[in-house]
């Protein structure tokens, strides 16, 4: 059969990433997917930066419009990031061509999800977005196929590997919130605005996505109550220990008689629990399911390895031919029998 072209917009530590994957497991990904799966063309800020990956082997644009609609481009891979500018510029020229997409972009997801996927079935193609909610966990997979029969009564979870580092380190190193931040930074573990870690919008942008999949409403960030980690100091962590508790960057949604409730906010867990053991840069979702009952994912929330396993998951759906809408018009009922409805608090 026809080889699978990739099209790789975005080459920091993910891209990267995604262009090792398709590399050296060129083998393994056609025997499971039945195609060989090639990349066409890259682009990037920067052309010269050393990557350890070879680009000459790739066609070079330096629009990701135009790289998003070449002929020879079959998946458009946007790695790019930012919730408006050139990422949507070219999610949105793919999806008018016709090329199925798949994307890390939570921000861009949270605050043009819906008219994206809307896009997308207008035009015949898929969006997949595995890579934008908790890195390499597959709990988007998890909630669309293995979970399929199930209402979902309830997604909780840390979503933001930075912030529970952070935590972390004020509970069991001691430090001051300020100097787990300062550590966090040295490490490289913060967005480029510290805010969108530290004041739970990130996470935030997850828990809304991972909201409108599990119970088929529209995507609504913002309807989701927002509290951020800056206000955390020592002697709050102090007390929940005491109590037998530690302080967690929590999100909760769950359908109530009132609609859609979405909140990301610091959240007491019982220390000896799942979410009160997850220590450092980790990421962990809990899906409650009227049949399945309770199932805890843990994994890298982040970093090349794990994100680019996520984004090369969704390649090889396409690459099967799996055209299932992950939300939008189409996965009305996929999901949760419960009807669509969203409330702002
Ligand atoms: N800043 C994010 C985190 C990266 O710390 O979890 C992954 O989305």
């Amino acid at each position: 059969s026809e080889p699978l072209r990739l099209g790789i917009a975005g080459l920091g530590t993910v891209g990267a990433g995604v262009l090792k994957i398709v590399r050296q497991k060129a083998a393994l990904l056609e025997a499971r997917s039945g195609r060989s799966i090639r990349v066409s063309a890259v682009s990037a800020r920067n052309r010269d930066k050393d990557r350890g990956v070879p680009l000459k082997d790739y066609a070079w644009e330096d629009d990701p419009v135009t790289l998003a609609t070449r002929d020879d481009v079959d998946v458009f891979i946007e790695l790019m990031g930012g919730s408006d500018g050139p990422a949507k510029a070219a999610v949105e020229a793919a999806l008018k061509a016709g090329k199925d997409v798949v994307t890390a972009n939570k921000a861009l997801l949270a605050h043009h999800g819906q008219a994206l996927a809307e896009l997308a079935e207008a035009n015949g193609a898929v969006l997949r977005f595995e890579a934008a909610v908790a890195g390499g966990i597959p709990v988007i997979k998890a909630l669309t196929e293995g979970l399929a029969g199930n209402e979902i009564t309830r997604v909780i979870g840390v979503m933001n590997g930075t912030c529970n580092y952070i935590l972390t380190r004020m509970e069991d190193g001691g430090l001051t919130y300020d100097e787990a931040f300062a550590e966090a930074d040295g490490l490289g573990f913060l967005e480029a605005d510290p805010n969108l870690d530290v004041g739970g919008i990130d996470a935030g942008h997850k828990l809304s996505l991972l909201a409108a999949i599990a119970f088929g409403t529209q995507v609504n960030f913002a309807g989701v109550e927002l509290e951020g980690i800056g206000k955390i100091t020592i002697e709050d962590i102090r007390q929940a220990a005491d109590m037998g508790y530690r302080i967690k960057l929590l999100g909760v949604s769950r359908m109530t008689g009132r609609g859609l409730e979405q909140s990301m906010a610091p959240c007491l867990v019982p220390a000896g629990s799942p979410l009160g053991q997850l220590t450092g840069g980790t990421n962990m979702v809990v899906i409650e399911g009227d049949q399945v009952g309770q199932i805890v994912l843990r994994g890298a929330g982040a970093g090349e390895g794990p994100t680019a396993s996520a984004v090369m998951g969704d390649v090889m759906d396409v690459a099967r031919g799996l055209r299932v809408s992950t939300f939008g018009q189409g996965a009305k009922g996929l999901v949760s029998a419960t009807p669509a409805r969203a409330t702002t608090p």
